[in-house]
């Protein structure tokens, strides 16, 4: 499995140590979640701070666009040297086009799903995109209470994924620890996101070192 912390928990008074921290670490990808207060009801980083994180961190972005119109900042998120680019599918009426403007960018594209969209609203866009993430929690904020019903939905899209012949990875993001991260890896997400359990932690090295053996 691959795993991908999520900064919005760092500390953001000494966000460049939390940066060394993982760049030190066994974590596959940094997760940067950026939100517009529009689509969703809170407001985290933008731009101006996070070329400062591009610049120290030596793992891969994975970068969760929690915005109203994501097709407007492709260039912004291509300039950080984003590897993949995380789109709402409740955000982008074009998603078909918002996909492959991302892939022209350079870009791993992806497509995220609220915790109340059927995974099979993505069958026909399985074909065009890196990676799926499913939201374990409704988007917006660190630290909440998992929503059982994800795992039921990885399940789904591991046989959509089967019988459409797609090699599209499954990431979750929202209420990721021990327990349901391994509920969610038996059923068969590639990629797990987490914010408090890693950061919280006494130790975060070790914390994601737990989970990277899940
Ligand atoms: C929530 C964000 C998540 C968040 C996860 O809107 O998309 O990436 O940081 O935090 P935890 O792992 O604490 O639920
Ligand atoms: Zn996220």
């Amino acid at each position: 499995m691959l795993l991908s912390p999520s900064i919005l928990s760092a500390d953001f008074c000494h966000l460049g140590q939390d940066i060394d921290m993982l760049n030190s670490s066994e974590a596959d990808w940094v997760h940067i979640d950026i939100m517009d207060g529009v689509f969703v009801p809170n407001i985290s980083f933008g731009f101006p701070v996070l070329k400062h994180v591009a610049k120290v961190s030596q793992k891969p972005l994975d970068v969760h666009l929690m915005i109203v119109q994501p097709e407007k900042f492709i260039q912004e998120v291509r300039d950080l040297g984003a590897y993949i680019m995380n789109v709402h599918y409740e955000a982008c009426p074009h998603l078909h086009r918002v996909i492959q403007q991302i892939r022209d960018a350079g870009m791993q594209p992806a497509v995220t799903l609220n915790p109340a969209t059927p995974v099979q609203l993505v069958r026909d866009i399985l074909p065009d995109v890196y990676m799926v993430l499913l939201m374990g929690v409704n988007p917006g904020f660190g630290g909440q209470k998992f929503i059982p019903h994800t795992v039921e939905k990885v399940r789904e899209l591991r046989d959509l994924i089967s019988e459409t012949g797609s090699r599209a990875l499954i990431e979750v993001d929202g209420g990721v620890n021990m327990q349901t991260g391994a509920r969610l890896i038996e059923a068969g997400a590639d990629v797990l996101v987490a914010g408090n359990a890693v950061f919280s932690a006494n130790d975060p090295q070790e914390a994601i070192r737990q989970l990277k053996s899940l």
